[in-house]
């Protein structure tokens, strides 16, 4: 593992907020390099950082939570975006199938206990990705929601086992205006689902379209859950 000191976590952040994200990505690969993996869910942010990272020649891993829960159109989009751009997104799958986990825990469990559901489907798969690397790059950004706002570009999160794994936000200042300003600008596609009033896009489930308001409104509609846990969960404290 880059052998770097949390404690440095303050003046790194400084350092990095000056930079591109393209420039934020090359410290990313030169520092951690194959230890450095891409999280995404096909999302525009997501789109934007594996073009940033394929244009400027660093080959960082790519990965993506796939839930079995997934709507179709992401499945597709995935195919094509790899296409696009020449890439490989690993797919990091659950313990159990869908119907296992109906077996165990009932059908549906989404419907009584999303937040089991997520840490089942999701969560527990992210945990056993993030002991493959030290450094998580994500999409996520402050202008996503009011619990996002505080999002810090450099921080700490925690591996299962609560070992330290860093954890990169590079669009984190980035608007969603700008985010999509980029995909026109480069001539990428975007989960066709967008065009159907999908603002944030998660399992096909928990997942409705959305007018206004908070871009993440339409995730679990009818429950108080507002994250799935992959970041609160993983949430160190350290830098953010
Ligand atoms: S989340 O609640 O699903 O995490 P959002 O859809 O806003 O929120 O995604 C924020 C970031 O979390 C994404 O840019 C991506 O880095 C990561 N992420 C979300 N879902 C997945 C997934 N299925 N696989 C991998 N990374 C994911
Ligand atoms: Fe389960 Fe819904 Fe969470 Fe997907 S988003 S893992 S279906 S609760």
């Amino acid at each position: 593992m880059a052998d770097l000191d949390p404690a440095r976590i303050p003046e790194l952040d400084a350092r990095l907020s000056t930079l591109a994200p393209v420039d934020r990505l090359r410290w990313a690969y030169e520092t951690f390099g194959a230890r450095a993996g891409i999280g995404t869910s096909f999302q525009p942010a997501g789109v934007v950082i594996l073009h940033l990272a394929k244009t400027a020649g660093l080959p960082i891993q790519a990965f993506t939570l796939n839930t079995g829960l997934l709507f179709p159109e992401t499945l597709e989009f995935k195919a094509k975006l790899e296409a696009h751009l020449g890439i490989k997104v690993e797919e990091v799958l659950p313990a159990q199938t869908v119907e296992q986990q109906a077996a165990q825990h009932g059908a549906e469990l989404w419907k009584r206990d999303p937040e089991k559901c997520c840490e089942l489907r999701k969560v527990d798969s992210l945990g056993k990705k993030l002991f493959d690397l030290d450094l998580w790059i994500t999409g996520m950004r402050r202008d996503q929601s009011a619990e996002r706002s505080v999002t810090p570009l450099l921080s700490l999160a925690a591996r299962p086992d609560n070992s330290d794994v860093w954890k990169l936000n590079p669009l984190v200042d980035w608007s969603r205006d700008q985010v999509w300003a980029y995909l026109k600008e480069h001539g990428l596609p975007h989960n066709v689902l967008h065009d159907r009033g999908y603002r944030s896009i998660g399992c096909l489930p928990c997942t409705l379209p959305t007018s206004g308001g908070d871009e993440r409104g339409g995730r679990w509609p009818g429950f108080e859950k507002k994250e799935c846990g992959l970041h609160t969960r993983t949430k160190k404290g350290l830098g953010g």
